[in-house]
């Protein structure tokens, strides 16, 4: 492929992760902000909603989850006879632990009976008590579906900020958890990057400060982010998300130009995942991610409501 050179997967090691895939019927699911040879070997790539969809619908008894332990436990709420297997048991996710249950029941005790509306990267048990969960690509309409003009949106300001700015008919109450990758982004970087690329889209992830986002013409979740990359006649972007998802926007288009900040946008943890963990978790089936059943069948509500309604 001109312009772009793959990452090199050693040929032994990508037979060895389709063999042991093939004998323990498994598939193996990455987030786009894993690391590019992840990629490679995975089965199927793709952003939190996408993930959840697959894991759901997918054949296989066992899955191998390349991301983080939210995205594990939301595979184990959907399929719950399925063996889900996080690669790399270190990978959180600090913007998940931003909130827990106690302190979210003491808000709903506070707003009394107002809906709550919950991030997919949250804690199982913190979904429990949600009364439906949404990700970065369906939030706008998950709230628009809710009834009455009140709702607690947690943990992610930013995306509650920006929900609320495309949803003005409601009042957002927010949660003051934030994602430390895209948070750090500061507006005189980007006003200084779109000064010196003044022909190029700006890209932006919701996880972003509402200043940041202020300045993009495309807020959208990771696949929407890549798809846009792809779609738009533009052939320069500034790309405001986790370095991730410059693989497959590379990939799909050698031959445009993308631009990032000089801010590292990298989650430490998605790139815990390493080809090896893949081929461990593959032999020892382990480390499970299992929720438990009285969690899990609470969370469900919330997480099913969420996968019903369509991306933005
Ligand atoms: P999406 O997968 O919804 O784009 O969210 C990005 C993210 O931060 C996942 O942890
Ligand atoms: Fe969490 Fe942010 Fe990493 Fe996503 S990118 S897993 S929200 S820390």
């Amino acid at each position: 492929m001109p312009g772009y050179a793959l990452p090199a997967v050693p040929v032994e090691v990508r037979e060895k992760i389709a063999r042991l895939a093939s004998e323990r019927q498994a598939v193996i699911l990455s987030h786009y902000y894993c690391r590019p040879e992840i990629h490679e070997v995975a089965h199927f790539v793709g952003d939190s909603l996408g993930l959840s969809q697959e894991a759901a619908r997918s054949p296989a008894k066992v899955i191998i989850f390349c991301g983080v332990h939210f995205m594990a436990e939301t595979a184990s709420i959907l399929c719950p006879d399925k063996t889900v297997v996080l690669a790399n048991s270190g990978a959180g996710c600090p913007m998940a632990d931003m909130i827990v249950p106690e302190a979210l029941a003491a808000r709903k005790r506070e707003l009394e009976g107002v809906p709550v509306l919950t991030y997919v990267n949250s804690p199982a048990a913190v979904k429990a008590i949600s009364d439906v969960c949404c990700t970065s690509a369906n939030a706008v309409a998950v709230m628009r579906s809710l009834e009455g003009r009140r709702v607690l949106m947690t943990p992610d300001r930013n995306l509650a900020l920006h929900v609320q700015g495309l949803v003005p008919e409601k009042e957002v109450i927010t949660w003051p958890g934030f994602c430390p990758t895209h948070h750090r982004l500061r507006l005189p970087e980007i006003l200084a990057l779109r000064e010196a690329f003044p022909g190029a889209e700006i890209l932006a992830h919701p996880e972003c400060q509402p200043g940041i986002l202020g300045e993009a013409q495309v807020i959208a979740s990771t696949s929407g982010l890549i798809r846009h990359a792809a779609e738009s006649p533009g052939r320069e972007f500034i790309v405001l998300t986790e370095e991730g998802v410059l693989h497959p926007m590379r990939k799909n288009s050698p031959d445009k130009v993308f631009h990032t900040p000089a801010t590292p946008m990298i989650c430490p943890n998605m790139k815990k995942n390493s080809l090896g963990d893949v081929v461990s978790a593959l032999e020892t089936l382990s480390p499970v991610v299992k929720v438990p059943e009285g969690t899990r069948l609470a969370a469900l509500r919330a997480v099913e409501r969420m996968m019903a309604v369509p991306r933005d």
